[in-house]
């Protein structure tokens, strides 16, 4: 039996335009899934990801800051039948802000993007998992979900509202064929933190507190949800998975 096949399978990964996402995305597509890339707007990066996953691959963009295309796009995906199989929920916004400069607005953002935008695209797509009777959904979170880091509690803050909804996802579809889980990722080199990493002072530090004394790659990330989305996971649900090379060991 070929564990990791998931030829005729249908997935979208939030978020695949650049990054984790993609990463995800093309090794979801290289073990046989059709793949559905997504980004806040069209154009060549999201265009150059489905042309890395070869045919069958589609695009669709809609930005997470607005309900209503969050909407929009689980509507297009169930009227062209490309309601996923899989549905690997990536895209996030993150901003620095100390408590002190709490900014409502600023908080209403990061909480529509990454939190108002999963239960949408659960409410819309849950459904059609069930009468399959079959669904992997994975969350990407972050181990700032579990561990604080300076300035970023908002941010944290929604990657522990989704772990909540993610196990409370899973306990509600289990019976229906449906897993739900979570990875945790530590510090992975994206374009998110490119400029606070070329800080050659800081990286060393912060590489050296990490116990495999490296930051990750995206494709460390791909892997553990190619996993969670593959039969070999059949019977792993509402489980939390660092990615992190120990980080979460760290103190
Ligand atoms: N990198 C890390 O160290 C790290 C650590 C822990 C957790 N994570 C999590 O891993 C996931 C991926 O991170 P990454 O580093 O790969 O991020 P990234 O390089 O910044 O890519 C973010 C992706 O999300 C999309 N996106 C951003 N804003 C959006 C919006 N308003 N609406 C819809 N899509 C939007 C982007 O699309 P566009 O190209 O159109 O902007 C892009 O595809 C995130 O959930 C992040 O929180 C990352």
């Amino acid at each position: 039996m070929d564990f990791c096949d998931l030829t005729g399978k249908t997935a979208l990964v939030t978020g695949s335009s650049r990054g984790i996402g993609r990463a995800i995305g093309l090794l979801l597509a290289q073990l046989g899934a059709r793949v559905v890339f997504h980004g806040s707007r069209a154009g060549e990066k999201l265009d150059s990801a489905v042309a890395g996953a070869g045919g069958g691959a589609v695009a669709l963009a809609a930005d997470f800051e607005r309900p209503d295309e969050v909407a929009e796009l689980a509507e297009v995906l169930i009227k062209r039948s490309l309601a996923p199989d899989i549905l690997v929920l990536n895209a996030s916004v993150q901003s620095y802000t100390g408590l002190a400069d709490f900014d409502g607005a600023e908080f209403l953002r990061m909480f529509c993007a990454n939190v108002e935008s999963s239960c949408l695209l659960l409410r819309k797509l849950l459904p059609e998992m069930r009468k399959r009777g079959f669904g992997r959904v994975i969350f990407v979170g972050s181990i700032n979900g579990v561990r604080p880091a300076p300035r970023l509690a908002v941010y944290g803050a929604t990657k522990a509202a989704l772990m909540n909804i993610a196990r409370t996802a899973a306990a509600e579809n289990a019976p229906f064929g449906i897993t739900v889980n979570t990875i945790l990722p530590g510090v992975i080199e994206t374009d998110r933190n490119a400029e606070r990493l070329s800080d050659a002072e800081f990286a060393k530090s912060l590489r050296e507190r990490i116990p495999m004394h490296r930051f990750g790659t995206a494709c460390d990330c791909a892997g553990a949800v190619a996993f969670l989305a593959s039969d070999a996971a059949a019977y792993i649900t509402g489980a939390e998975i660092p990615v992190d090379g120990g980080w979460q060991l760290a103190r």
